[in-house]
This record gives structure tokens, sequence and C-alpha cells, in this order.
């Protein structure tokens, strides 16, 4: 299994061309379930989870070509000719779960291995499967598969959910599009990602409005047809490497970033003392010298701050002037991260949902593992910031959401190299 290694110290200068979002990526692959026409998807980002999804499609009965050396991919769903999405494939990627509202809308019917918890949560899916009930879905759990089928149809009702989720949004919408009638949803996730999907089912002749606002309403059609559909610009890698020339010193353009999808990262890194410029290629980033000042954050639904975010956060915080307060509100068990940083000198005293992290004038290079994605990128960007070298295994997490993270941050100018074991 291979490693990353970071060699810690050197201010980092240059430009990091920012790739299309996985989270997006991910739900238009979904979507594509909707129509019989093909659905053609460019600036996909290439990562192991969007070739895992492609898998699961395919064993739908789907066609997956890509184009492009894999920035481009067709999906064909001309004949869906099978309705299990097994459990192999679903738990390694909970997003898998979001071809429940897609197939149900399409076919009448579907089974989905429920997903099981994973390391940063519990993660339910009783909204998911709630809604399509109230949309007129029979649902059976039956051996940790979920059977829904809606032998008339599905039909649009008023649903409102109990707290924002993204994933119960998007399978809501999916099922809707296609359903009888018209379906409102209240209180619904307004995610740039959710947004997306919905313009790209727009684009494939839904009737959506309200997408953004956390109240769509969605008029159901007979039918969707294919279209082409471009990938926002991956938020989490953004602000990812926003973090980088803060934690480590200098200067840094992010080609394609767009402040207003990460406002919130920007207003507290700005809070922190960070320079943060649009340009006409995307948003520049600069520490010029000193340490940054300590800034308190809680997570939330967008526009609030990404929990996705948190961890590489966490870590510029454990480089900063004074205290800070992280809340993390979205999943319950999302602070692994802490005791690694701890392994490198960070002084963080951990409660429940808070975090108190007193920054310290020097990280120390060790050898981190993390078990999840954000996490371990959270670990190379303190590693950045480190004294001599930090060797962060299970970097599999890293390669389902961040494309060549040694290349991206290699080329300017940080000491990185993958090494295999
Ligand atoms: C999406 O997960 C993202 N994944 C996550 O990114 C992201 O952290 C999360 O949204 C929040 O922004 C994808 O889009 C593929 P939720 P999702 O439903 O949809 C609870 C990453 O690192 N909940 O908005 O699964 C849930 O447990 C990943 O790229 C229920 O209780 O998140 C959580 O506490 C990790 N019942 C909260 O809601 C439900 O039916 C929000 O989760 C659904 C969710």
């Amino acid at each position: 299994m291979d490693s990353i290694v970071v060699t810690g110290g050197r201010a980092l200068a240059g430009e990091i061309p920012i790739a299309g979002a996985k989270n997006t990526c991910l739900k238009l692959m979904c979507a594509a379930i909707l129509s019989e026409e093909p659905l053609t998807l460019t600036n996909v980002p290439r990562l192991s989870d969007v070739s895992t999804l492609s898998q699961l499609l395919e064993s739908l009965g789907c066609e997956a070509a890509l184009l492009q050396e894999g920035r481009a991919m067709v999906l064909s769903a001309a004949e869906i000719s099978n309705r299990v999405a097994h459990y192999d494939i679903v738990r390694k990627l909970r997003a898998s779960f979001n071809v429940l509202g897609p197939l149900l809308g399409r076919c009448g019917e579907a089974v989905v291995s429920l997903p099981g918890g994973c390391a940063i949560g519990a993660r339910k899916v009783d909204m998911h499967l709630s809604s399509l009930q109230a949309m007129g879905a029979e649902i059976e759990l039956k051996e940790g598969y979920v059977h829904a089928t809606a032998p008339r149809g599905l039909k649009g009702v008023e649903i409102e959910f109990p707290f924002v989720s993204v994933g119960a949004t998007e399978n809501a919408m999916c099922a809707a599009v296609l359903a009888r009638g018209t379906t409102v949803l209240k209180n619904a996730a307004r995610e740039p990602d959710t947004r997306a999907l919905a313009d790209c089912l727009v684009a494939m002749g839904a009737r959506i409005e309200g997408a953004g606002t956390s109240q769509m309403v969605i008029e159901g059609v007979d039918a969707l047809h294919g279209t082409t559909h471009r990938v926002i610009p991956d938020r989490i890698e953004l602000g990812t490497y926003m973090i980088a020339p803060a934690i480590a010193g200098g200067e840094v353009e992010l080609l394609g970033g767009r402040r207003e999808l990460v406002a919130a990262l920007a207003d507290r890194m700005e809070a922190a003392g960070i320079e943060i410029e649009d340009t006409e290629r995307g948003l520049k980033v600069s520490r010029a010298n000193g340490r940054v000042t300590a800034v308190d954050v809680a997570t939330a639904p967008f526009p609030g701050f990404p929990t996705d975010l948190q961890a590489q956060m966490m870590a510029l915080m454990c480089t900063a002037n004074g205290t800070s307060v992280l809340e993390e509100t979205i999943f319950e068990n999302r602070f692994m991260h802490a005791p690694e940083l701890i392994r490198m000198g960070a002084s963080i005293d951990v409660h429940g949902g808070t975090a108190t992290v007193t920054g310290v004038d020097r990280l120390k290079g060790a050898p981190v593992m993390a078990t999840d994605l954000r996490a371990s990128v959270s670990l190379i960007l303190a590693g950045l910031a480190a004294e001599g070298e930090t060797l962060v295994s299970r970097v599999y997490h890293l390669d389902r959401g961040y494309e060549h993270v040694e290349q991206k941050l290699g080329a300017v100018g940080a000491r990185i190299e993958r090494v295999s074991e």
C-alpha cells in the first residue's frame, strides 16, 4: 500500500488547477439512470470513487465510456437490466446509495444495499427512505438491503426534512423528477453539488424551481432526455489547497477557484490573516510572514463552513497564534485526525463535538495515518508546516478524493513524494 512522505518547511509558490467536484460528479452519474438517452459529463475528476461508481452503474446495465483520458464520460442507460446495487460496492462508496431514487423513478423498483456506518459517523438513511415512502414507495428492509417498489408509480408530495441532508435531498429530487404531480422539498440542501445536480436534471428536461434555496418545487415529467454537462470545480479540493499556502507560507493561485464556492472558509481564513484575492483565473491565496491568528469555526450545511474542510482547518489552527474552538455539528465522529495531529506536536483537547486547539510554534514530522479522506489530507497539510519528515500511510483514502495530491503540491514547491511499501 502506498504512503506519502512530506518534508516540511518550504514556502509554496505557483498555481494548482482545481479538478471537477467529486461529490457533484458522483450524483450526476447516478442521475444518468433516469434517461434512456446518454448523459455526457465533462470535467470529470480522475478518482477511484468515480471508477467504483462506474462499476456499479455497469452492473445495472448502463454503459460507461471514458473519453479525453478520463476527463469526460458518456453514460448510456438505454436499458436497465438489473435493479440490484450490491453490498460489495455500496459499502465501499456511500454515494452509491444515491442510485435508489433514480432506479425507483425510472423502473418502479430498486434493491439497494444499506451502506452501513463509516469512520466519521453512523450516517443513517432514514430520511432518504421516508421521503420515498411519502411519494408512495413501498419499502422493506431484508437482509441488509432496501427493497423499494412503486407499482403504481411515484406521486408528488410535500416533504419537509427535519434537518438538512445532502444525500436525502438529492435522492428525493431524482425520484420526484419522473413522479406524477408536484413535489415540494422543504429544508432542502443548498450545497453547490445539489444545485449542480438540479441544473443537469433541468438540462435533461426536468422541471425544478428553487435549486440552491431551501425550498425546491419539482413538477414531474414523463421522461428525461440526454445532455452534456460540465462538472463544477471541487470546492473541497479548492479549500484544501487554499489552506496549503496558509499553513506552509507563500502564494498559490488556485485555477478555476471561485469565492462563492468557499465563502465561509475564505471568511475564516481572512479573519486569520490570510490574503485571498479574486483573479481572472481563480483565487490567489497568500501568507506573507508570521503565524496566522487563531479563529473559531463551527461546521454547518452550505453556505456554512463545510464539515469536509474542518480537518484541514484544524491543521491550520494547530500552527496559529492563540487558541481556537472548532465545533463539528454534522457528523458525530469527525475528529479522528486530532490524535494524529497530536503525534505531530499539536495541542488539541476534544470534548464531544468540540475541539479546542492551541497553536504551537512548530509541528514536528511523525508517522501518521488516518481513517478517512479529509483527515488524511489534513495530515499532509500539517506535514507541509512540520519540521522534518511526515509519513502518511493508508493513502487509498486520499486517492478516493484527490487527484495526484503529490503532483499538485510538488508543482508548487512542496517536498512530497509517494512511496510504495
Ligand atoms: C454528503 O454526504 C457528502 N458526500 C459528504 O462528503 C459531506 O460530508 C456531507 O454531504 C455533508 O456535507 C457526498 O456527497 C457523496 P448528509 P451525505 O446526508 O449526503 C445525517 C466527503 O468527504 N443523516 O448531508 O451522506 C447524517 O448522518 C464526504 O467527500 C441522517 O440522520 O451527508 C449526518 O449526520 C464525507 N439521516 C447529517 O445527516 C439521513 O437519512 C448530514 O449528512 C441522512 C443523513
